[in-house]
């Protein structure tokens, strides 16, 4: 946009003016007299009020056309001029002290589309990142740390939390520390994030994808039985987008066959089964605090255990299996998986705001739903009894053979959106550890999530969605 071309001058016609705000693409003219002072601001909506009330193109512009605007004096910060924006005025012209036009500024509140997450750091998140740069221990020790593992750990009812670089990393340290390796079968879900499935491989063991349930979109408990072999050692239940896994019928067949569970909680803080916080039924639990998680930490996971020897066998492999008495004498070869202590304060704040997170996500799930249930293409994820499903990514299934459609359509309206993952086995990657996965198949290419971070901008999604509705109507 360029001041002088949107500018008109008083007098001229409303065709001129129309040449102004044309093909701009903030869609706005900047009326001025014959010494340059501002006098008015026309926006397209402007103009076309003024045609509706019966001028025309060949009508001239007199000082009483024009109503109040908003405008920054010369001088204003950049802050107060952001303030004066807002989602109707974004474009704000900026006179001198007599008045003359100099500039303006410009501020898109959101240029980009409406993203699916945004970590919410309104807390203490900054007060304690502070304070950990100038305590200096911005490295992996410090009060932090203990804070995190410990505060986590008691959240999920757990005895010991071990912090580590991210929610990969947990479940490979998990699957290291109890030894599954070589020769080893671990049942994984087929509709999981690809983490589940690499950490897997990088411990040496083979994953084995199945099929999930059709109401909560977790791993079929009576899947897992159907693939259990001589060489099956564990199983890592997903709490997938948010759903508590059947952990009654999982840690059954876990007794059962003698097999080891590493609950995949990556998505699903605060998550509860038969009121019990998931991250406190399995061996180990392992969480991740990536930046589109419920709580973040930037990058950065956990693993929680009620075993002793577990957290200590994870501490010792966190930190290249070196002895904890004996320094640089090293035990087993192991890693460098650590957390730091300025990724560890952000977590702490978090995690004191944790259970009003959660309440703000299920309220912006509960304003979705009262939105948008009115289409007939669009189900929503199940709500199951003795099941507290967590908001992660809010989650909605199209109508079979649209959702590319819909998804195209939302984000041509600025609204971003992502698919479900892939079932694993469909990947060239992961297609030999394939076991069933007809349900996997179908959920996964009707799913979408929607945008689920704070002050989502309800007006533009409910726009956006009415143009799905006209054009699905329409085909
Ligand atoms: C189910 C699941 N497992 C594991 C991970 C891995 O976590 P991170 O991204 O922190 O490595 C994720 C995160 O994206 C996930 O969604």
């Amino acid at each position: 946009m360029n001041l002088k071309e949107s500018t008109a001058q008083i007098g001229t016609s409303l065709r001129s003016l129309l040449e102004a705000i044309n093909n701009k693409p903030a869609g706005i003219a900047f009326i001025t007299d014959e010494s340059e002072k501002l006098c008015g601001v026309v926006t397209d909506g402007d103009f076309r009020r003024m045609l509706l009330n019966g001028k025309t193109l060949e009508t001239t512009l007199g000082k009483s056309d024009f109503g109040d605007y908003v405008f920054a004096k010369q001088g204003e910060s950049v802050q107060d001029l952001v303030k004066k924006s807002n989602k109707k005025v974004r474009t704000i012209p900026i006179v001198d002290d007599q008045g003359r036009l100099v500039d303006f500024f410009r501020y898109d509140h959101r240029v980009r589309m409406i993203p699916v997450a945004e970590p919410d750091l309104r807390g203490k998140e900054y007060e304690y990142l502070s304070d950990a740069f100038l305590s200096t221990w911005i490295s992996s020790a410090g009060k932090y740390i203990n804070q995190l593992e410990d505060t986590f750990a008691n959240y999920c009812g757990v005895d010991y939390g071990v912090a580590v670089s991210n929610g990969t990393v947990a479940l490979h340290l998990a699957l290291k520390a109890l030894k599954i390796g070589e020769g080893d079968e671990v049942i994984i879900p087929d509709l999981t994030f690809a983490a589940t499935a690499n950490a897997v491989l990088h411990a040496g063991a083979t994953p084995v994808l199945v099929d999930i349930e059709p109401d909560s979109w977790c791993i079929d408990p009576s899947e897992i039985e159907k693939a259990i072999t001589t060489k099956t050692k564990a199983i890592i239940p997903v709490h997938v987008y948010g759903q508590p896994c059947d952990m009654e019928a999982i840690m059954g067949i876990a007794a059962k066959h003698g097999l080891k569970v590493i609950e995949d909680a990556a998505e699903a803080h605060g998550a509860e089964f038969k009121s019990k916080r998931v991250g406190s039924f399995g061996d180990i639990a392992c969480f991740s605090f990536f930046g589109n998680k419920i709580i973040t930490t930037g990058e950065g996971g956990i693993c929680v255990t009620n075993s002793n020897e577990l957290n200590e066998r994870m501490r010792l492999l966190r930190d290249h299996g070196m002895s904890k008495d004996k320094k640089y004498w090293h035990e087993e070869v192991g890693y460098n998986y650590r957390m730091t202590n300025l990724q560890a304060s952000i977590g702490c704040a978090q995690l004191e705001r944790i259970e009003k997170i959660l309440e703000s996500r299920d309220e912006i799930e509960n304003t979705y739903v009262d939105l948008l249930s009115k289409y007939d293409f669009i189900e929503w994820q199940p709500k199951l009894t003795d099941r507290r499903r967590v908001v992660w990514l809010v989650c909605a299934l199209i109508k079979d053979g649209k959702r590319d459609i819909v998804m195209q359509t939302l984000r041509d309206n600025g609204v971003d959106v992502r698919p479900f993952f892939y079932p694993l086995h469909e990947m060239p990657v992961f297609e030999s550890y394939h076991h069933s996965s007809e349900r996997a198949t179908q959920l996964a290419y009707r799913g979408i999530n929607l945008p689920t971070i704070n002050n989502v901008e309800f007006d533009t999604i409910a726009a956006a969605f009415e143009k799905v509705n006209s054009i699905l109507k329409n085909e």
